[in-house]
């Protein structure tokens, strides 16, 4: 199996500042630390956007540096809450396509992953709202029509589907529809791993599987159906393990608690 650990929504702040009283940074490094020694047979580390709070270039530097030590390669894309210029100064070996954004495509073991970059800097989607211009959407066909029967995880920031929260509803991708329909073509497609919604969920769409991966901070209060973008909550910061394999994906969700967790071997009653 091909591992994967999956960071999403780290919303990086300056050193002093906090969300909800919770320095991001810190629990960006827990999260860190907690996989990597957890995972010592992972492969590759994968962010799904939302790296920093406000995208300035002193949140890209302190992520720089938590980033520094990391022994295994990061391919990371943006967010509603990043900057594309920004990111790429502090970045500039960064994974991007042809036109500039933070897309690209990796060969994990017997999958393909597209990574794609849905954060919308011209107002065509509802503010904080992804969008995916019709450059990215070539660029995606171009891909997929070049990968053959491989199977395919997509990664991005902004779910293409609802959720249930219906605030973060109307932020989703706004062009879902065009993006869904050009996946119909290429069955290929298996999986989508989103962030945007800081909460653990899965469901399909259409028939195709898809999983949102909860923060490495603040979290979505459990208030399906309310409006606004605005509630969080301090419970764990989280983080995915993707095991690729020649029969699939299998997405463990892993809460990184302060305190180890009393483990029983023995105890088989689950
Ligand atoms: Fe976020």
């Amino acid at each position: 199996m091909y591992k994967v650990l999956i960071f999403t929504d780290l919303h990086i702040t300056e050193p002093r500042a906090r969300i909800i009283g919770l320095d991001p940074a810190k629990r960006f490094a827990e999260a860190l630390r907690h996989a990597l020694e957890r995972h010592p047979d992972a492969a590759h580390v994968l962010i799904t956007g939302d790296l920093t709070h406000h995208g300035t270039a002193a949140q890209y530097a302190a992520l720089r540096g938590l980033l520094d030590n990391c022994p295994l390669p990061v391919t990371a894309t943006l967010g509603n809450h990043d900057l594309r210029a920004p990111y790429f100064a502090a970045f500039p070996e960064a994974m991007r396509d042809e036109n500039g954004f933070a897309q690209g495509m990796l060969e994990l073991g017997p999958v393909r992953l597209i990574v794609l970059d849905t954060l919308d800097e011209t107002g065509t989607a509802p503010r904080h709202g992804g969008y995916l211009c019709d450059k990215r959407l070539g660029w995606l066909r171009a891909r997929l029509q070049e990968g053959g029967d491989r199977p395919v995880i997509i990664a991005m920031h902004h779910p293409p589907f609802v959720t249930g929260f219906d605030g973060m509803d109307r932020i989703r991708l706004a062009n879902d529809t065009a993006f869904l329909d050009l996946l119909k073509e290429f069955p290929q497609v298996r999986h989508l791993i989103c962030g945007h919604v800081h909460r653990t969920i899965s469901g399909h769409v259409g028939g195709l599987a898809w999983t949102v991966l909860k923060s490495t901070c603040h979290q979505m209060p459990m208030l399906l159906g309310k409006e606004g973008t605005g509630d969080s909550i301090d419970e764990p910061g989280a983080y995915g393990v993707a095991l690729f394999h020649d029969a699939g994906l299998i997405l463990h969700s892993e809460d990184v608690l302060s305190e180890p967790a009393q483990v029983s071997l023995d105890d088989n009653s689950a």
